[in-house]
């Protein structure tokens, strides 16, 4: 039996580098159609999820800025698309997503690609670091990207990010950008945590599952959280949205966390691949 009461018990909340935090699970909208995203949002923010991580190029900023009207206290992340990158676009872009978003602040931005030969990024970091200093979004950070591109913002402006948004599900651990991540003091978060559905099926969650009597997303999400990752599984589904929050009141063992070590994969890549996408 899926468990789905207990959704509202305390959630975890993860300390970032810049002395703010951030909740450590969210709703994730990448394909969730615009005109369908307020009510989505709105049946989350019931259900008890505490953020939203939307993209520029995802459409549907403005549906998440209509479900979030009122709720200031929701976490909001977005991200600057890929042809947007450089400085004075991003301020512009940033201003944008702001609008559509319905929010006088930010919680946290981030550069969603690093495009490495189109060579942008780090202007766009300045460009982040300047909005952070003028107050309008409490945190910055990146996505996807590798350990040279972090080296090279780093390097180049003294700030470290936040928080940097990453593939990774039990097929694809990320174990050597974890360590990375860590030794810079930079936040995983985790996209697509579920495998994009994928992962759902697999025969050792599944045993896990029936042992603690909860669901394969559940037991999923759990390893997120259980790994001190920040996890955004997405849902367009009512129902499954009450099923991913529903995780606050039991744990993973050991044996556990050990069985679902072992389900790492070094091609288990769904997305694109940094370096050449
Ligand atoms: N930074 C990046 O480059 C990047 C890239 C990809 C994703 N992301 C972020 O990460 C978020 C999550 O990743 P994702 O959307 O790719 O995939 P995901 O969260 O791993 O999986 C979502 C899929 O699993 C299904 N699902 C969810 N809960 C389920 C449940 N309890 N039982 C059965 N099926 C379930 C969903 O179906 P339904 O919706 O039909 O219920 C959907 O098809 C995105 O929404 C986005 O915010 C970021």
């Amino acid at each position: 039996m899926p468990h789905t009461p207990g959704s509202k018990r305390a959630q975890p909340h993860i300390p970032l580098n810049d002395g703010t935090t951030m909740p450590q699970m969210g709703l994730g909208v990448w394909q969730t159609p615009a005109g369908e995203t307020a009510a989505i949002v709105r049946h989350a923010v019931a259900a008890g999820y505490l953020a939203v991580d939307t993209a520029a190029i995802y459409g549907n900023e403005e549906g998440v800025g209509e479900g979030l009207a009122g709720r200031p206290d929701i976490y909001v992340t977005t991200k600057i698309r890929n042809d947007e990158q450089g400085y004075d676009t991003t301020l512009r872009a940033f201003d944008a997503s702001l609008r559509r978003l319905r929010r006088e602040r930010l919680d946290l931005y981030l550069i969603h690609w690093p495009k490495p030969a189109e060579g942008r990024f780090v202007e766009t970091w300045k460009a982040m670091v300047a909005l952070r200093q003028e107050g309008r979004v409490k945190s910055i950070g990146v996505s996807n990207f590798r350990a040279e591109d972090l080296a090279r913002i780093i390097d180049a402006t003294g700030v470290v990010p936040a928080v940097n948004q990453i593939e990774l599900h039990p097929r694809f651990q990320q174990r050597a950008l974890r360590a990375v991540n860590e030794a810079h003091g930079i936040r995983t978060e985790s996209w697509s945590p579920l495998g994009q559905g994928r992962v759902l099926d697999d025969p050792v969650i599944a045993k896990i599952a029936g042992k603690h009597g909860r669901t394969a997303a559940q037991v999923i999400i759990r390893w997120h959280i259980d790994s001190g990752l920040i996890v955004i599984p997405k849902s367009a589904t009512p129902k499954r949205l009450d099923e991913n929050i529903a995780v606050f009141d039991f744990a993973l063992d050991a044996e556990d966390m050990q069985q679902i070590a072992g389900l790492d994969r070094a091609d288990g890549r769904i997305g694109p691949d940094p370096s050449t996408y």
